[in-house]
């Protein structure tokens, strides 16, 4: 692999860290991204809010910063299950958030987001202009998703910020809060700009990052390209194609260290593509869990995931008496909004033995399902990367999913590329790792799970259709190469060089 150009000083801003806080997808790259970079000499730091006590643990010490409004406190977390140093940022807002970052136990958000995410932003912007934190200016400030969004727009009233980058993780989410926030959070009030934070009469904090940073990402090559579109911009479709020269659309990776059947701790039968016995022998202990056994003809169907229109969940479930009347049971691992969660649950009780719920998220379940189930549904409206079918392919579990964002950018139609290719030359096609449907409604799903059912009955071929699923290589390898390079366009823009003082790399 291309060694790096020089050692950089990265400054992870964001809201969620595996395992510290998780609600999604987003979780699992703020830890696995900082990884990949550190195992090429870059010197990485993650900020995250400090959400209870819960998130302690290791070695702890106290970093204490000046604000021009006082003083305030890092504490600096250092664990052997964390990629790097993180520094967890402490405030009265935050404190009592507990498990969940962003809503209260009744399902609705915390009332001074506002104000607790753009005091983080600030901070942020602080330690990026050197003025908070003696010791450690970083290269670049990596932002992600809205909760960070003022950050980089801090950082461009301060004359000797760090470069910004800033990482869309999903769309829809965008912070929108009444404008009068600028001025408590002491913003200049000409921020309230349709070209900065102003939207729609509100102000935005994901403007701040779509409009200040020097580069933007977001999170696979095709929803770089939705998001120009109306369908898929969610009304920001202007101003990113205004900036369409600084989008780059990179692939998410996953930590193969933590997703890998051969050796996982949380299934009890190792496989790997040479012996798929053991993956036989999860899905028994799987359907066990709910006093079922397993037979060969029916094909177990998973979802793991947030229960979301986003992620089609009320698609699946609209579509249960059409699919029932298929050899099929399906897994369902996931909360989310309470109706999607209480047809859930309604469905377990009309349909016992073939619809198999488990409602609280629960990380060594989500490892059985993946190992256990022979197709994982992900019906999903829009999809900036997905990352369960990431997961779901390196167990050998073929997605049954939309061509939309990272989703078609990871799964190939096994249908499509047989009759296009293979079909064409004659050969089978080995290129296929699951099943793509075109829109996500109903009648495409059933047609869809129908594709993935003929071939699940010739075995010779659905075992085909695994192995290449389990060789697809989904490490970071590429995406941390291609971040490094966002960061050197990042730097080039800011018209600065590195940090002084910052080791140059032993390539
Ligand atoms: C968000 C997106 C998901 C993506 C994840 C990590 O959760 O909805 O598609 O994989 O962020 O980037």
């Amino acid at each position: 692999m291309q060694a790096p150009a020089r050692s950089l000083r990265v400054l992870f801003v964001a809201a969620e860290m595996t395992p510290l806080v998780k609600v999604g997808g987003l979780a699992d790259v703020v830890a696995a991204l900082p990884q990949a970079l550190v195992e090429r000499g870059h010197e990485v730091r993650v900020l995250l809010p400090a959400y209870g006590a819960h998130m302690t643990g290791g070695s702890t010490r106290l970093m204490s910063m000046t604000m021009s409004d006082g003083h305030t406190s890092l504490a600096e977390l250092r664990r052997p299950d964390l990629p790097c140093p993180v520094w967890l940022f402490e405030s009265p807002a935050f404190a009592g958030r507990g498990h969940h970052p962003y809503s209260r136990p009744d399902g609705t958000a915390w009332p001074d987001d506002a104000r607790a995410f753009g005091e983080f932003g600030r901070v942020a912007a602080g330690i990026a202009a050197g003025t908070v934190l003696p010791d450690w200016q970083p290269d670049i400030v990596h932002c992600h998703d809205w909760h960070t969004g003022l950050a980089p727009a801090w950082m461009r009233l301060e004359p000797n910020a760090a470069a910004s980058v800033f990482t869309i993780h999903n769309l829809a989410f965008t912070g929108r809060f009444h404008p009068r926030v600028l001025a408590e959070l002491g913003l200049p009030e000409s921020l309230n700009r349709p070209d900065m934070l102003e939207f729609h009469g509100d102000v935005a904090f994901i403007k701040g990052g779509l409009c200040c940073a020097d580069e933007l990402t977001t999170v696979s090559p095709r929803y770089a390209q939705e998001i120009l579109t109306p369908e898929f911009g969610n009304g920001l479709e202007g101003l990113l194609r205004h900036r369409r020269e600084r989008l780059t659309g990179i692939l998410n990776g996953i930590d193969s260290r933590l997703w890998n059947p051969a050796s996982d701790p949380l299934i009890e039968h190792a496989f790997d593509d040479t012996d798929l016995t053991g993956k036989s022998r999860e899905r028994v202990r799987l359907l066990r869990r709910w006093g079922v056994a397993a037979t060969e003809d029916e094909a177990v169907l998973g979802w793991v995931g947030r229960l979301t229109r986003q992620k089609g969940a009320d698609l699946l479930l609209d579509a249960l008496p059409e699919l029932f009347q298929r050899p099929l049971r399906l897994v369902v691992l996931g909360s989310g909004e309470p109706e999607l969660e209480q047809a859930v649950a309604a469905a377990a009780k009309r349909w016992p033995g073939r619809f198999l719920a488990h409602s609280r998220f629960d990380e060594a379940l989500a490892h059985g399902v993946y190992a256990g189930a022979d197709m994982l549904a992900m019906p999903s409206r829009f999809e900036p990367c997905g990352l369960s079918q990431l997961y779901a392919m390196r167990y050998g579990t073929v997605p049954v999913t939309t061509a939309v964002g990272g989703l078609a950018d990871t799964v190939f139609d096994a249908d499509a590329i047989a009759d296009a290719i293979a079909d064409a030359l004659g050969l089978a096609s080995f290129n296929a790792t699951g099943f793509l449907m075109a829109r996500a409604t109903v009648p495409d799903l059933i047609e869809t799970v129908d594709r993935a059912l003929t071939w699940y009955r010739d075995q010779r071929r659905w075992q085909a259709l695994m192995r290449n699923t389990m060789g697809r290589d989904s490490s970071w390898t590429t995406a941390v190469v291609a971040y490094e390079k966002v960061y050197e366009s990042a730097l080039a823009r800011r018209g600065r060089g590195l940090h002084d003082g910052n080791p140059e790399m032993n390539a």
